[in-house]
């Protein structure tokens, strides 16, 4: 992204920089992929380093299902049952060697502990629920539609509103960035890119707890989840500047592309990593052509599995479709249009349709929780009777 700051630093880096009562401020730069991508310097009320004590880690590994049938799936998510505890609500649906697929349903606020993804970066689409991403950069106020996209290694707290929350979950293991074709040389967002800087919130609210004792902080590192005892909050944060924290972004702020003939899903792109986009499917005018098909045609993708998670509206294309589903239609073999929705979209003037899309370059695997919530008849859907 580009550069923010937040609270109070020296005027040069690495210089002296001292508490009222005369001692030094802990400097931490943080840096991603060596010191060779983007980079923010901390001022810490104390040293990050200071351990009490290490609990055993637990494995946190997906489990993956020995089903390797080439067929297309069709998972209801808000089947994915609730859980108190927000790291036990997260649970991997899809995953490959790039990313993993996550839906949770968390009843409570993190107040216990804080959490660190030393693994992935993270982008948590908000379908239900609103509340505040509390970090070391400062808070993030986020409603239902939101993106929250965080850098791997933040320190997050996440605090809800209600109990009603739902949340569908990318996790990335190379840094989450959006599209390069539309940023110039400086990162700036290009004319033509379908959002802008003023779309993308920064953390602003800066809390510094300059407090000692014992806090409790799970990081997730190989799949395995560590307890860290440190003596000192890990909100202790006076000031910092650079280019890397997490920010949020609106699905409603997407700016749709339309065209005079059906668009291909590039033009819905918002996020990527290496291996696979997110992409944002939004309400928007149909194609304008006096012959134009809205309903896109069948297609083969030959290389990628395709997700679809369906946030909100009638989803044109498809038949029996409900909230929280999840459609995976694999690279290899051609999806498309159900039977009836190509004539029925002709002469519609615009959709009113929400979803997001992960497209990924590699099969995805499905987990024993995707397997409790699969629709095992999904594949057939495409038959003129069904
Ligand atoms: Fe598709």
């Amino acid at each position: 992204m580009h550069y923010h700051s937040n609270g109070k630093f020296p005027h040069k880096r690495h210089i002296q920089f001292r508490k009222p009562d005369g001692s030094l401020y802990s400097e931490e730069l943080f840096s991603t992929q060596g010191f060779g991508n983007v980079a923010s310097l901390l001022y810490r009320c104390y040293p990050p380093t200071q351990i009490m004590q290490v609990g055993e880690p637990r494995d946190i590994a997906p489990k993956l299902i020995h089903d390797k049938q080439l067929k297309h799936r069709s998972l209801r998510g808000f089947d994915i049952s609730a859980e108190d505890d927000y790291i036990e609500s997260r649970k991997p649906v899809l995953v490959n060697k790039d990313c993993a697929i996550i839906l949770a349903a968390p009843r409570k606020s993190m107040t216990e502990y804080f959490f660190k993804n030393a693994d992935a970066d993270e982008v948590i689409f908000i379908h239900k629920g609103s509340g505040t991403l509390r970090t070391m950069y400062g808070n993030l106020p986020f409603a239902y539609g939101d993106y929250l996209v965080i850098p791997r290694g933040t320190i997050y707290q996440i605090h809800f509103d209600s109990e009603d929350n739902r949340l569908f979950i990318v996790e990335s293991h190379s840094p989450v960035v959006t599209p390069k074709r539309y940023r110039n040389q400086f990162g700036q967002l290009l004319e033509h890119s379908p959002f802008c800087e003023r779309d993308i919130r920064k953390p602003e609210e800066l809390e510094t707890h300059d407090v000692k004792g014992d806090f409790l902080m799970y990081i997730k590192k190989q799949n395995n989840l560590y307890p860290y005892h440190y003596m000192s909050h890990p909100f202790d944060v006076v000031g910092w500047d650079g280019y890397l924290y997490p920010y949020a972004f609106s699905i409603h702020d997407f700016e749709p592309i339309t065209g005079r003939v059906h668009l291909p899903p590039p033009t819905h792109q918002t996020f990527e990593g290496a291996g696979f986009v997110i992409c944002s499917f939004v309400p928007r005018l149909y194609d304008y052509h006096p012959d134009s098909i809205p309903a896109p045609y069948n297609h083969s993708n030959i290389d990628s599995d395709e997700v679809l998670y369906y946030v909100d509206g009638d989803f044109m294309s498809r038949k029996h479709v409900v909230q929280g589903q999840i459609t995976l239609h694999p690279g290899g073999i051609p999806h498309g249009p159900h039977p009836g929705t190509v004539e029925k979209s002709i002469g519609k003037k615009e959709t009113g349709e929400l979803a997001v899309m992960v497209d990924t370059f590699r099969p995805l695997l499905m987990t024993e929780h995707a397997a409790e919530i699969e629709d095992k008849e999904y594949f057939r859907s495409w038959l003129a009777d069904t």
